[in-house]
């Protein structure tokens, strides 16, 4: 019994570290994407990562930020986020640009 839960525990465990493989943003992403996001910074970036990966992943894996085109990650964050802020506003406005921002620049790699 005891080693059944371990293994559950365990099973738990792995398949949480394979979904969390989270770009991490650089400088070379900012020079990437400055024409679109004029005078967006590394800092706004890592902001968009921590808020994702604090948020989305709750409810499923972290999604790859490549398997979704910007159009759709336009329609998919607010769709999200209103799950996210059901009992509270946890995401606002800004805080879900961030998001956007952080996948669409991750997906352009
Ligand atoms: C409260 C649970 C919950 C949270 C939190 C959540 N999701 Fe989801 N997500 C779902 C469910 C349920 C589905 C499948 C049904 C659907 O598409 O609405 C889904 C589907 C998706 C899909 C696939 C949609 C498609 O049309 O292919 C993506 C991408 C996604 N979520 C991204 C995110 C992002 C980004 C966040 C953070 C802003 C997030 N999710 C937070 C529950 C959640």
């Amino acid at each position: 019994m005891k080693t059944a839960i371990l293994l559950y525990a365990l099973l738990f465990l792995v398949s949480c570290a394979s979904t969390k493989m989270v770009i991490t943003p650089t400088n070379a992403d900012v020079d990437r994407i400055a024409a679109k996001y004029p005078g967006y910074t590394l800092q706004q970036l890592d902001q968009g990562k921590t808020l994702f990966t604090t948020h989305c992943g709750n409810c499923h894996g972290l999604k790859n930020p490549a398997s979704k085109s910007e159009e759709q990650w336009q329609k998919i964050v607010p769709r999200m986020a209103a799950k996210v802020n059901k009992k509270g506003e946890v995401l606002n406005a800004d805080g879900q640009e961030l998001i956007l921002r952080y996948l669409v620049t991750m997906g352009s790699r």
